[in-house]
């Protein structure tokens, strides 16, 4: 029995977890307050207020983007854009998949991460990154003090591209137009592009990850921090990669709270 009840029980787990992944990527000293890293998130007491009443959102997440038109709802931009996408048969990818992988979490947060295209689990499920990818994008959200639902997540393209390949050029022509109005309706003060496809489609660049990773460029005035994809890491998982991976989130996540 569990005194702290199932809450309490929650958020014992979400430390524990948190403690073992900033060890996970060779963090031996704990003490990481005095050195300027984000705090460990108070599990008492979640970094957000709870989603409802909408819009969503604690302090760190409710504004709106500095000036874009319509800040007051991105919810109901958001919905729009989806609307829009339909049934969408507009790229080749539309023969393979089983669901449109719009994107989830929270319309007004602060920090997106931005990935390359739906795999088996989230072609099955329609959510991006609930596959292993997206288990360890989920400590990775974690380890700078954040929850997944106080993020948002899409990728370049919306369908899952056979075999997991990179998305096309064509594909990601036709589609990333609806990632970028998401990008504009939600607003984000940072961006995380997780791997080669996202780092170089929302910086229009040709060069790879391993060079553009760790150094902030800009999406349309949005700072946007490239980073290893979490499937990379997986695949590679060296204590260097990981954290080069937490110092690339660290550095958004202090970007953000300098903008706040
Ligand atoms: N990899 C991605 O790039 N996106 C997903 O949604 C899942 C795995």
């Amino acid at each position: 029995m569990n005194p702290a009840g199932a809450g309490g029980g929650d958020a014992r787990r979400a430390l524990v977890e948190w403690v073992a992944y900033l060890r996970d990527i060779g963090v031996r000293d704990l003490s990481l307050e005095s050195k300027g890293a984000p705090a460990a998130p108070d599990v008492a007491t979640p970094a957000v207020a709870p989603p409802a009443p909408a819009p969503p959102g604690g302090e760190l997440f409710t504004l709106g983007a500095p000036g874009t038109a319509d800040a007051a709802d991105p919810l109901e931009r958001l919905r729009e854009i989806r609307d829009e996408i339909g049934d969408c048969k507009r790229c080749k990818l539309c023969d393979g998949r089983t669901n449109i992988v719009f994107g989830v979490g929270n319309p007004r947060a602060k920090l997106m991460f931005v990935g390359e295209g739906p795999g088996a689990d989230e072609d099955a499920q329609g959510e991006p990154f609930v596959g292993r990818a997206g288990k360890k994008l989920n400590e990775m959200i974690r380890a700078i003090g954040l929850e997944r639902e106080d993020v948002y997540i899409a990728n370049i393209v919306k369908c899952r591209p056979p075999g997991n390949r990179d998305p096309e050029p064509d594909e990601v022509a036709t589609c990333s137009p609806f990632l970028f109005r998401q990008i504009e309706s939600i607003g984000p003060r940072v961006i995380v592009a997780l791997g080669s496809p996202a780092a170089k489609t929302l910086l229009d660049t040709k060069v790879g990850i391993t060079s553009l990773r760790g150094r902030f460029g800009s999406f349309r005035g949005i700072p946007v921090m490239p980073t290893y994809h979490p499937a990379y890491l997986l695949r590679k998982y060296t204590e260097e990669n990981r954290r080069a991976v937490y110092e690339d989130l660290k550095a958004a996540r202090a970007r953000i709270d300098e903008a706040s």
